[in-house]
């Protein structure tokens, strides 16, 4: 087991990474006081003797599965149960699933009794990657995404890629998009990524991805907890992302490679992006889409996902999108274009 420690302004954390991380340190931490867990359906349907081991007289919400139950009522819902079981705020909150159970789990802690510990212990490749690391914790509100939420550390992150073994292969490429997006931030995961295209999908490999991955994360938000600056990196090919995800109804990862292959086209053709250097990106974006193909991905109705990026929490007062790009191996920049400039540059780079 390796561990990352990650010291924020508002508290020090800890991310264990390896297959004996929860043998290690759950019942350490599910002892001494009230516990409370969140997770998804799928998760719980699969893991029920786990659970059954781990937290055997514990208050379990079980989410339905999908992002469209990262809402308010399902928040509501877990805020109701956990006042019903008589969480204090010396009580602990685990969530163990997905980006969704994550990221709504992370907000119910923050919220009650204004903040109760909170331990993530994640399920996917996306989660253990990127969304159980850094705090953000968020639902979606009126068709725009992780609208409300808070930044709220969990106090420890309990990564054990075993439970990768359970994972539909969509969902691996989903985590790819995110392991992709740190490529095009850090030169090291990128080598790691193109020395061992055929390794992506094996376990062993994934786990030394994981741990480059995450401490790449770490390094980020110890430097800029709430997104004023480094922190921005990680949004690359998130603006167009989260409005493919929201106009075509694929799941955040796929959303994330497609918006990374659309604003990565938009950087070369307007020269932010070094050429040769693009095109070798642009290699491990496609071979990740290719890991599990679609049969096709609409971009007809290009400026209906324009008007959601327009929607997008990154963008400021001024009218622009925003929209973080790798320029050069390891080095990434924010590009502000118009809602025009944007519309006509991602017409661009769909038809490219
Ligand atoms: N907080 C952050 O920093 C951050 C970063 C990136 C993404 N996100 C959010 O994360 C979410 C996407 O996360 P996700 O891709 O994990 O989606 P998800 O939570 O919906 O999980 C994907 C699917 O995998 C299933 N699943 C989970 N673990 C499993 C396992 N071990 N075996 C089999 N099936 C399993 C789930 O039930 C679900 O059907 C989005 O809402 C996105 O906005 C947050």
């Amino acid at each position: 087991m390796e561990t990352i420690i990650v010291k924020t302004p508002s508290m020090e954390g800890k991310i264990h990474v390896g297959k004996d991380a929860v043998k290690k340190r759950l019942p350490a931490l599910t002892e001494g006081q009230t516990n409370f867990v969140v997770t998804d359906s799928n998760v719980y349907a699969l893991y029920q003797a786990w659970f059954e081991t781990y937290f055997p007289k514990t208050e379990i919400f079980v989410l339905p599965a999908g992002e469209e139950n990262k809402n308010f009522q399902s928040l509501y819902g877990i805020l109701e149960k956990m006042a019903g079981a008589g969480m204090r705020r010396t009580s602990r909150l685990f969530a163990v699933g997905g980006g969704v159970v994550g990221d709504i789990g992370g907000l119910a802690a923050a919220l009650y009794m204004r903040g109760i510990s909170c331990v993530q212990i994640p399920t996917t490749l996306l989660a253990q990657v990127d969304s159980s690391v850094g705090g953000k914790t968020a639902v979606d509100l009126g068709g725009v995404k992780n609208i409300v939420g808070a930044f709220y550390q969990p106090c420890e992150v309990l990564i054990d890629p075993t439970f990768l073994q359970t994972l539909p292969q969509r969902e691996i490429k989903c985590g790819l998009g995110e392991i992709v997006k740190y490529a095009a931030l850090s030169g090291e995961i990128f080598d790691l990524l193109s020395d061992n295209m055929g390794r992506w999908t094996d376990l062993a490999f994934l786990k030394t991805l994981i741990t480059a991955c995450v401490a790449h994360k770490a390094r980020v938000v110890e430097l800029d907890e709430k997104e004023a600056g480094e922190r921005r990196s990680l949004n690359v090919g998130h603006t167009t992302g989260h409005a493919i995800e929201l106009t075509s109804g694929l799941s955040h990862g796929e959303s994330v490679l497609y918006g990374m292959l659309l604003e990565t086209r938009m950087a070369i053709s307007v020269g932010i992006c070094e050429k040769e250097y693009g095109k070798k990106l642009l290699t491990l974006i496609e071979a990740a889409i290719a890991l599990e193909p679609l049969e096709k991905v609409d971009f007809s109705n290009i400026e209906k996902d324009a008007e959601k990026a327009r929607s997008d929490k990154k963008n400021t007062d001024d009218g622009k999108i925003k929209i973080a790009v790798a320029t050069a191996k390891g080095q990434w920049t924010i590009c502000a274009l118009s809602f025009c400039e944007y519309v006509l540059s991602l017409k661009q780079a769909v038809n490219a």
